[in-house]
């Protein structure tokens, strides 16, 4: 899978999502990817810190939208997106992100999961969930009003408006917001100086940040799945992402 790509370097794990020409958008075989790439990092006494990243312009633009048209989920089955989230969700090594450019849907959601967020100065995000028929995922709807109450979590879930790099950064989505040039520099360097402290004492300390919270990120992220798949199947939904792909605006004013 050339679109998922890893590089272990110094006790740091970079995961590369690498599709720019689709603005990092992932398909299935991509989650496929992503998981096993932190399901090994897991299993490797190597690797210290984990950094996920992307290539070109973007951090990732959500979801494929062909994918989701082309491949409704069942509700009884486990669709690769959910393993990837609980992947990231249950990582035992800090998780560094590095978003430049869109972060949209789980783009923006995984964020909620990892430890530090570096943003460019030029990040855009947005979750559009609702605006594609479809309801957030990755536990956003736990975490995201946990960091930032209930108003603000429905005006970014509900309104679906979109945020830049500093407002991300006053509602304390992201750590540090820096110019493009940047950005991998900073994540480096808090990589390195992670990888350099106690590896125990990191792994506990993290477990007991996240530790609280685990049973109900697990029943919340297959709740939202659920909700996903059976809203996936949708007349508004079908119009949202064919919309999309026919570059028009969608038209719900014929459902009820
Ligand atoms: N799924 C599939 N293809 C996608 C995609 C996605 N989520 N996001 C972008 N692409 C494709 C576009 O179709 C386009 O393909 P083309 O060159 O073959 O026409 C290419 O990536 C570039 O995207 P474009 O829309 O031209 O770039 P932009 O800079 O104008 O806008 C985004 C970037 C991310 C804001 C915009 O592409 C977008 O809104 N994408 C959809 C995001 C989304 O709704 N994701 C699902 C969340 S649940």
């Amino acid at each position: 899978m050339d679109q998922v790509r890893t590089e272990l370097q110094a006790n740091v794990l970079q995961i590369v999502i690498d599709r720019p020409d689709k603005k990092n958008a992932l398909t299935a075989p991509m989650y496929v990817a992503l998981t096993q790439a932190f399901e090994q990092a897991e299993r490797n006494r190597e690797v210290r810190v984990i950094v996920l990243r992307g290539t070109g312009d973007s951090f990732s633009a959500g979801n494929d939208i062909e994918d989701f048209l082309q491949k409704p989920w069942k509700n009884d089955s486990i669709p690769p997106q959910e393993r990837f989230m609980r992947a990231v969700a249950n990582a035992t090594r800090p998780v560094i992100a590095a978003v430049q450019g869109s972060a949209v849907g789980i783009g923006t959601t995984i964020l909620l999961h990892c430890d530090l967020v570096y943003a460019a100065d030029n990040a855009k995000f947005l979750m559009p969930f609702v605006s594609l028929g479809i309801v957030p995922e990755a536990g956003s709807t736990l975490l995201l009003p946990l960091l930032v109450g209930h108003r603000v979590a429905a005006e970014l879930l509900l309104l679906a408006t979109p945020f830049s790099a500093q407002r991300a950064h006053e509602l304390g989505l992201v750590n540090h917001v820096v110019p493009v040039t940047e950005l991998l520099t900073a994540v480096h360097t808090a990589a390195q100086q992670l990888a350099a402290k106690p590896t125990a004492a990191v792994r506990m300390s993290k477990e007991l940040l996240k530790g609280h919270f685990r049973d109900d990120l697990d029943r919340v992220i297959r709740a939202e799945m659920q909700a996903v798949a059976q809203r996936l199947g949708s007349p508004e939904t079908a119009e949202a992402l064919n919309a999309f792909l026919e570059k028009r605006k969608p038209d719900f004013s014929k459902f009820n």
